[in-house]
């Protein structure tokens, strides 16, 4: 077993630099050589572990069941000691009910399939996601017209509001409007939350949400994602399980799951509860979707977000390889400044912060900046309301656009 863990860790340094040697190219696959290739098959194995039991989702996703202890996290070397949250509290104290009408999560709840105790869901890993979902990720990416990052073929935008920067936060809850955006193969768009602490260029960042992203997911269906970084976007950290980090706890949900009904533009509008909060006990960092705690980030993956985070962000992401069209953010259509009507755009609700008293508060957005990386509203906007009163509702962002050409 020791043997085992050893040289599974040489073999996870080799390919850590053949993707710092590949990065230097476009990430597609035909830039990789032989021994690459041989080497992405042997990792895809060993992040594949021997499943107690495989089930397959009716979009054809294969779910393996691996033994709780031994899922890909503990392969991290700062999780060797680490003390599984076997059963993280939830629902929180004082928590109340986010359950919305127009929740989505029913259509899950209904499946039947969920691991054997003792087992958590990992959804089966393609080479292709691999590779892409490894070692990359739109902060690497550049700006058209940038030489931030000359190496890289993608490019992207954001749209985002942002509560006062500097106090100490432990978490965020947001009720995301759930939109699928068509996306090309080239393309991707996400719904999504930040969590962050540190100076920019050894950044932790944890990001969660709903995003459409073939490059990762194979389709461009509306699906539950994760990433994270401890060294600003460098060397650590990857989306959903596709390194050593994350720890699933929950039977059956996981990352890659997708969400249906998604929302129709002027009509019935579908919405989804999501949290990352630092667990009080443990100090792990918690991703709860649908009032159901997925799993968590430990806190040994972190160093500035050990004890909290200094940013706290909402909004969407929307890039795709140079060449290709920006693609739409939120539901594909512009927000009207004024326009209550949530049916019309992307929408997020409900946007909280975890205070120093561990409380689940309104954060005052007369006071929390609106950070979009265009500058003109030819490309995507966001507009941010206190308070609406029909749906009932508190901090609403209405976001996104089109993309597409308008868009440089
Ligand atoms: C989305 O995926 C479906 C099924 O694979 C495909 O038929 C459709 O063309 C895709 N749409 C876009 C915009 O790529
Ligand atoms: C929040 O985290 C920062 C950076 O890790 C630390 O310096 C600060 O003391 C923390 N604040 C509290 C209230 O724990």
């Amino acid at each position: 077993m020791e043997g085992c863990k050893s040289n599974l860790m040489r073999e996870m340094m080799l390919i850590v630099l053949c993707f710092c040697f590949m990065s230097n190219y476009a990430a597609g696959e035909s830039d990789i050589s032989k021994k690459e290739d041989v080497e992405i098959s042997r990792l895809l194995k060993i992040l594949n572990k021997p499943p107690v039991k495989t089930f397959t989702t009716k979009y054809g996703d294969i779910i393996d069941c691996i033994d709780i202890f031994k899922q890909p996290a503990f392969d991290h070397p700062l999780l060797k000691d680490h003390k599984i949250e076997v059963k993280p509290t939830f629902p929180r104290e004082g928590m109340g009910s986010f359950t919305t009408p127009d929740n989505p999560w029913s259509e899950i709840e209904r499946r039947k399939e969920r691991c054997p105790l003792g087992a958590v869901p990992i959804r089966r890993t393609t080479k292709q996601e691999l590779i892409f979902g490894s070692k990359y990720h739109w902060e690497k990416t550049k700006q058209r017209n940038s030489n931030t990052y000359p190496h890289t073929p993608m490019y992207h935008h954001f749209a985002s509001i942002q509560p006062v920067e500097g106090k100490s936060y432990y978490g965020g809850h947001v009720i995301m409007g759930v939109h699928n955006p068509l996306v090309t193969p080239e393309q991707f768009s996400t719904s999504q939350m930040w969590i962050q602490n540190g100076p920019e260029e050894q950044i932790n960042s944890i990001e969660a949400g709903l995003a459409v992203y073939p490059k990762l997911f194979g389709d461009n269906i509306t699906r539950i994602f994760g990433y994270w970084t401890a060294d600003g976007y460098k060397s650590t950290g990857c989306f959903n399980i596709f390194c050593p980090g994350f720890v699933q706890v929950h039977p059956s949900i996981t990352f890659g799951e997708l969400l249906e009904p998604v929302s129709v533009y002027k009509g019935k509008k579908y919405s989804i509860p999501v949290e990352v909060y630092k667990a009080r006990a443990s100090g792990n960092w918690l991703l709860s979707v649908g009032e159901q705690v997925i799993g968590y980030w430990p806190k040994e993956l972190f160093t500035h977000l050990a004890h909290n985070a200094s940013i706290i962000r909402y909004g969407g992401i929307a890039g795709a390889l140079s060449g290709s069209p920006s693609p739409p953010m939120g539901n594909g259509h512009f927000p009207e400044y004024r326009d209550y009507d949530l049916a019309k755009a992307g929408f997020m609700r409900e946007m909280k912060v975890f205070n120093e008293a561990g409380e689940i508060v309104y954060f005052d957005f007369t006071k929390a900046p609106r950070k979009l990386d265009t500058k003109k509203d030819n490309c995507y906007k966001l507009y941010y309301y206190s308070y609406i009163s029909k749906p009932y509702t508190w901090n609403i962002i209405t976001y996104g656009g089109p993309g597409g050409s308008s868009c440089p």
